[in-house]
């Protein structure tokens, strides 16, 4: 069945949901699955933008099928080269070899990286400001690196308004799934494209200069109406700033009594008033876990010391908030050892790394069980992380 973006009559949505994905980059779970958004302009010429996931090529061609009704397509615009959406040029150049292959020159090279040889499609290499005419339709080229690969182009339709915009405002989630927008946008962005807040900064003061209606990303759903609530999260969370004022406890725990720990204080944390997210990271999702770490301006790190360092999936976590650029916080440590207690010490070393942290001198180090001792101690930390 032909399906239009809201208020269009000539952009056709033809992506696909993807509900049987384990992992999404074979790292991020997603349990309500994941959409690979493709879209096509009909006009006096008709412009394919972008592709699908491979495991999606037959549901996308059919749809793209129905939309052509017999007729050949002049263009494909191609944004971003990772496979999730440039996995299904293959099948369509072969459909289609007059088509012009469309995209910034970093993309049109990385192609032959892909196919292993270039199609024989003619090409047209874009740069920032050209223009592509449709009709009454005219696609304005944004170049885009690094939002979230080198060769990415947003593009802004000027007749309906729309902007393209690859990657970023994405979303986990199948386009069925009735959720929020928010928490599975904030999960897919800071895992995703977390670390180039400053190429998305860029972005964002292009994008300010275009009168925007639609925009149109390549994962979760068209967003319309209102847009400033959509713009202002990626304001907030590409500039690195707290979304919110609340306190994630993350702990790492073998036996147990960390994570005794780590819920009495969170419980103090909950009964001052907090907004509080308490997480296991041995069996949380990581991904989850980064998330909510940018989301607070503040982080109670608990963890057991091992072999030396620390339990293991806090020093994963930890890599993570590093590879994400993760700034800009207050932390606060819990270590927990039996007999040479080094966890808080690995936890520092790592925190190091990081920048514009404030970690509390006030460590509360525990010596295998929480004793009473240990209980007012942590709910002196609970009330120093409250008031920092
Ligand atoms: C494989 C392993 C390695 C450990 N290495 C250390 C260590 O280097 N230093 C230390 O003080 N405790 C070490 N411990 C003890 C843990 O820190 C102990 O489990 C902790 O004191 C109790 O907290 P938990 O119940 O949250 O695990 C180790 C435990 C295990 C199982
Ligand atoms: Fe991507
Ligand atoms: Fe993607």
């Amino acid at each position: 069945m032909l399906k239009t973006i809201p208020h269009s009559e000539q952009i056709f949505y033809v992506g696909a949901d993807d509900k049987t994905l384990d992992l999404f980059e074979s790292q991020y779970p997603v349990p309500d699955g994941v959409s690979y958004n493709a879209y096509v302009i009909r006009d006096e010429k008709t412009a394919l933008l972008d592709t699908v996931d491979p495991r999606a090529t037959n549901q996308w061609l059919e749809q793209v099928t129905e939309v052509l009704d017999g007729t050949a397509p002049d263009y494909l615009v191609i944004s971003h080269m990772e496979p999730d959406h440039a996995g299904s040029i293959r099948a369509i150049t072969e459909r289609y070899p007059d088509m012009t292959l469309v995209g910034s020159a970093k993309a049109l090279g990385m192609l032959p990286q892909f196919l292993g040889d270039m199609p024989g499609n003619p090409t047209r290499t874009v740069k920032e400001g050209e223009t592509l005419e449709l009709g009454s339709h005219t696609l304005h080229f944004v170049m885009a690196p690094m939002v979230h690969w080198p060769e990415v182009m947003v593009c802004y339709e000027s007749g309906e308004k729309v902007l393209f915009s690859a990657d970023a405002f994405g979303k986990f989630g199948a386009l069925d799934t009735d959720q929020p927008w928010t928490d599975e946008a904030r999960r897919y962005y800071l895992n995703i494209v977390g670390k180039y807040g400053a190429p998305v900064q860029t972005l964002l003061k292009k994008a300010a200069k275009l009168d925007i209606c639609a925009i149109c990303p390549l994962h979760g759903p068209v967003l319309t109406g209102d847009l400033a609530p959509y713009l202002e999260k990626y304001q907030t969370w590409s500039s690195y700033a707290p979304e919110e004022k609340g306190v994630l406890v993350a702990y790492a725990s073998i036996h147990g009594n960390t994570a005794q720990a780590a819920a009495l204080l969170a419980e103090r944390l909950k009964a001052l008033g907090e907004t509080v997210v308490l997480l296991d990271l041995s069996r949380c999702d990581m991904a989850e876990a980064v998330a909510q770490a940018f989301r607070f301006d503040r982080t109670v790190l608990a963890a057991a010391s091992y072999d030396g360092g620390v339990f293991l999936p806090m020093e994963e976590f930890l890599l993570h908030l590093q590879y994400k650029a993760f700034q800009k916080r207050t932390i606060a440590l819990v270590e927990n050892g039996s007999w040479a207690p080094c966890a808080a010490k690995k936890m520092h070393t790592l925190l190091d790394t990081m920048k514009d942290l404030t970690v509390l001198e006030q460590t509360v180090t525990i010596r295998s069980a929480v004793k009473p001792g240990d209980e007012s101690a942590l709910l002196a930390l609970a009330d120093a992380v409250h008031q920092a």
